[in-house]
């Protein structure tokens, strides 16, 4: 589908920003008259950031499946919806048009009603990356169920938490998952953290990777015979019943657990209305998607990158979206070279992550690869290097491909920041551009926005936005009040971000990184404070404190500083504990790079630990840490600055 939304020059660009500035409910308005609606709204847009409550298409009634499914068959019904590409390169491809998504999607939301599962139920997904994911994802969303996709890399502590706090019934999981030379045992995860659960009365478990499991009478059902079933009660007269549920254009379609600087990880809840027309716009406009494009998101759909640009954006526009189950790395660090030529691929979105890593390998792997089907490239999820944005560039797409540098969080639903491919100018390490709808602003400590320029002329500050897109977070589940101290309490009238930016002449935006307590590693956003409670819960640990530090690959590194009471063996063995501990609370991506034992941590007279000098001191600066005069015992810093790893 191509939409008149679609913008094509910069002029129209600037156009668009300026109608979407001056009068947002008449551009988002026509905008959402593009879809398929059950009953149109009364109101665009009604808000306010104090309490914070925000309303896009207020009383309009839709099913976002219609839209990213029913709506494409008449046309697009034999057209490739997802291109499946499993983990191991000598397995089968699977090709999932839009009328075999339609039935299976349709047939998962009959499973989820025979286990009665209703309108409003919290579904828990935790799954590798198979098509299955997709139709549990989008036949929860048919039956107006909340999902909540749980990477498979996060442990049964981490989710018996999330499914504690979502109060969710039901769970769909595989027995096992491929990554690589891995086989990673999902189910048995899932029974660790469903012990003393009270909440969760039904899983169902899809084949995957024929791992033995334990399947619990009365609780434990087999996808492949709840699907059979539902077939046969879906199929009537040829035709594939499963009606979609009517939606409030303001009801929740999902929750997604994300990190914060303080507590456990909160629920970030998208609304159905808002949700589909910014993934859906942001998509066309970014990726400039044309039909018959390719789009491969390299994204986890456990990550909100994954929710927004492998599944709900392309698919709202009838894309063609390709779906990887295994890493970039196996067998060999070609995987995804490899891919991009089988299915020619036309759009390649990534992390700069997945770039440094596959740029340590040389340029080998890509020997004897075309690339010639892509077109556009992009990256997410954390800050590109300009050195990464070069290899990128000139290997990949060799100096063909606009990169578009995408900025956005888990709590925006999708782009916010982004230069439009070929369409606006780029600037490497820079996202430049906001999208229409979009209003940055740059603030001081005190919210007052930044004037003045520094030596280099940009203006520099926190990065907050002064009015509400149609997909900005609606809460955080069970705790609105969580979400208004987060993001709307620091600034009065403002969404704060989290990150700091600076801005040039031209209105570009670089984002810094965070200012809060979160780190981000290999673009996955983890708080210090969680990474602290779990290295705490082992037995002889007294305090830990953590901080993030450069580093080549992860673009951070998890940096601990632990005071251990009494170790019984030697450090090292004491550190793979720590290590375990990790792994088992959080599970294995928070697992800290370096540990480093101390006495004691650097502490204000009021017992406050500042983490000012353990960043800089893990950073790796052996002058000036600042002023440490408020210190309880400075003596402890050099001790600190001489153990350093
Ligand atoms: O710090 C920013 C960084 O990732 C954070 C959001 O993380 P998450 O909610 O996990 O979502 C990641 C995928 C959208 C932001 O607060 N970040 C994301 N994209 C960029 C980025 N930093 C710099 N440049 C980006 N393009």
């Amino acid at each position: 589908m191509s939409y008149p939304y679609q913008i094509q020059s910069l002029e129209a660009y600037h156009k668009a920003y300026r109608e979407s500035v001056e009068d947002p409910e008449t551009f988002w308005a026509s905008v959402a008259g593009h879809f398929q609606w059950k009953k149109k709204w009364s109101r665009v847009l009604e808000w306010n950031f104090k309490e914070p409550r925000v309303e896009w298409f207020k009383d309009a009634k839709l099913n976002i499946t219609e839209n990213c499914i029913d709506r494409h068959l008449a046309e697009k019904g034999e057209t490739p919806a997802i291109i499946w590409e499993p983990n191991n390169p000598q397995e089968r491809t699977r090709i999932v048009t839009y009328n075999r998504l339609h039935k299976r999607v349709c047939q998962f939301a009959q499973v989820l009603k025979n286990n009665g599962v209703k309108k409003g139920d919290r579904v828990c997904i935790y799954m590798g990356m198979v098509p299955e994911l997709a139709y549990a994802v989008l036949g929860c969303a048919r039956i107006g169920a909340i999902h909540s996709v749980i990477f498979g890399g996060f442990s049964a502590q981490s989710i018996a938490d999330r499914l504690q706090d979502a109060k969710a019934e039901f769970i769909v999981t595989c027995d096992g998952a491929y990554r690589g030379n891995k086989d990673i045992p999902l189910k048995a995860v899932i029974d660790d953290a469903l012990i003393g659960n009270q909440t969760v009365k039904k899983v169902i478990v899809y084949t995957r990777t024929r791992t033995p499991v334990s399947m619990i009478k009365g609780r434990d059902l087999w996808w492949e015979d709840e699907m059979e079933h539902a077939e046969h009660q879906i199929e009537k007269e040829g035709k594939i019943e499963f009606p979609a549920e009517e939606m409030d254009a303001e009801d929740p379609l999902f929750i997604l657990y994300t990190s914060g600087s303080t507590g456990k990880p909160k629920g970030v809840v998208h609304s159905s209305a808002g949700y589909m027309v910014w993934t859906n716009y942001t998509f066309v406009n970014t990726f400039q998607y044309q039909p018959g494009d390719i789009h491969f998101c390299t994204a986890d759909i456990g990550w909100i990158t994954g929710h927004s640009y492998i599944l709900y954006g392309p698919l709202s526009d009838g894309a063609t979206t390709l779906m990887f189950e295994g890493i970039p790395t196996w067998p060999d660090a070609g995987r995804f070279w490899e891919i991009v030529d089988k299915h020619q691929v036309n759009i390649l979105y990534t992390a700069p992550t997945a770039i440094r890593s596959l740029m340590g390998f040389g340029l080998d792997p890509l020997k004897g690869k075309e690339l010639s089907s892509l077109k556009i490239l992009g990256t997410v999820g954390e800050p590109i290097n300009v050195e990464a944005w070069n290899w990128y560039h000139e290997h990949v797409g060799k100096k063909r491909c606009p990169i578009v540098d995408t900025w956005w969080q888990t709590e925006t639903g999708g782009c916010m920041i982004t230069n439009l491919a070929g369409i606006t100018p780029s600037k490497p390490g820079w996202a430049t551009l906001p999208m229409p709808g979009v209003q940055p602003i740059l603030v001081d400590e005190n919210g007052k926005e930044v004037t003045e320029q520094d030596e280099n002329g940009l203006w520099k500050g926190n990065l907050c936005i002064k009015a509400p897109w149609p997909s900005i977070l609606r809460t955080t589940y069970g705790d609105h009040e969580r979400c208004r101290l987060n993001y709307f309490s620091a600034y009065e009238n403002l969404y704060f971000t989290g990150d700091g930016a600076l801005k040039d002449e031209n209105g570009f935006y670089r984002i810094t990184g965070r200012v809060d307590d979160v780190l981000n590693v290999s673009g996955h956003r983890l708080g210090t404070a969680e990474i602290e409670n779990a290295i705490n819960m082992h037995a002889g640990v007294v305090e830990s404190a953590v901080v993030g530090y450069p580093h080549d690959i992860k673009g951070q590194g998890v940096y601990a500083f632990v005071i251990y009471g009494h170790m019984h063996g030697d450090a090292e063995s004491t550190r793979k504990d720590l290590l375990q501990t990790v792994s088992r609370i959080i599970g294995p991506i928070a697992k800290p790079d370096k540990i480093q034992f101390v006495s004691g941590l650097p502490k204000t007279r009021s017992g406050k630990i500042m983490r000012r000098i353990l960043r800089k001191i893990a950073e790796g600066e052996t002058g000036n840490l600042g002023d440490t005069t408020t210190l309880l015992d400075p003596g402890v810093v050099d001790e600190i600055r001489q153990g350093r790893i």
